[in-house]
């Protein structure tokens, strides 16, 4: 079998606007593979942030991206044996890997390790490109967006839960400032592709979210009979 015939979901979208616990339940409920591309970032800016390297240095980071020793097991990442899942969940890590996912060598380390992800029965990814550069031939793209407010009072929410204290109006001008990079930056920029389907969740909650993901998909595999 072609890997191409595998299908794949591209959900791409801003942070914190909740792409990933629709994409993660999607593929449950399709039992599809799931991709955290944003944590690939992260765990590269986790690594060379331990290990005291300039967050300038494209070509060590690189390196770093292209060395990863990660194993995604569920819920838990590891790296080298380390359980790192909530570590790279951290302000310094988001900000961190805002910044390194701009340089084009980090980017290209990365896209080997993110396609081989495509496995059969399928596959749903989140991201910023995962229609636009990593899975162009996706069979549904998907631009799951939120207005900032929302997106700040949804992190504040979960942040709180967490135990982690934050201030809304800090969360709020950190999720801005990231849109500006993340959109920005010249290689593969967040942005809606013509091809993907806008889902502006400020209004919806997380069961309707993943419900109209699964119908336009259902959607698309009628059309496809
Ligand atoms: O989805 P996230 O918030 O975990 O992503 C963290 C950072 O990584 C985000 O600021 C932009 C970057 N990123 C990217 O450039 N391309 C991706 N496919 C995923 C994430």
């Amino acid at each position: 079998m072609n890997v191409k015939d595998i299908p794949v979901i591209a959900i791409d979208g801003p942070s914190a606007s909740g792409k990933g616990t629709v994409a993660q339940r999607v593929a449950e409920k399709l039992g599809f593979h799931y991709l955290d591309s944003g944590a690939l970032y992260r765990l590269v800016a986790l690594v060379a942030m331990r290990a005291e390297i300039d967050l300038t240095d494209e070509t060590a980071l690189a390196d770093i991206a292209r060395d990863l020793e990660v194993v995604f097991a569920g819920a838990k990442i590891h790296l080298q044996g380390e359980d790192v899942a909530d570590a790279i969940r951290a302000e310094t890590c988001s900000n961190g890997a805002s910044r390194i996912a701009a340089y084009p060598k980090v980017r290209t380390a990365l896209l080997q390790r993110q396609r081989a992800f495509r496995q059969l029965p399928g596959l749903v990814a989140d991201g910023r490109d995962m229609g636009s550069v990593v899975f162009p031939d996706a069979a549904l793209k998907i631009f799951l967006t939120a207005s900032a407010e929302t997106r700040a009072q949804r992190r504040y929410k979960q942040l709180m839960e967490k135990g982690i204290d934050a201030n809304i109006s800090t969360l709020l001008q950190d999720i801005r400032e990231r849109d500006a990079r993340d959109s920005n930056r010249s290689v593969a920029p967040l942005q809606q592709g013509a091809d993907a389907s806008l889902l502006d969740t400020t209004s919806l909650n997380i069961t309707q979210a993943v419900d109209e993901v699964l119908r336009q998909y259902a959607e698309i595999c009628a059309k496809a009979v």
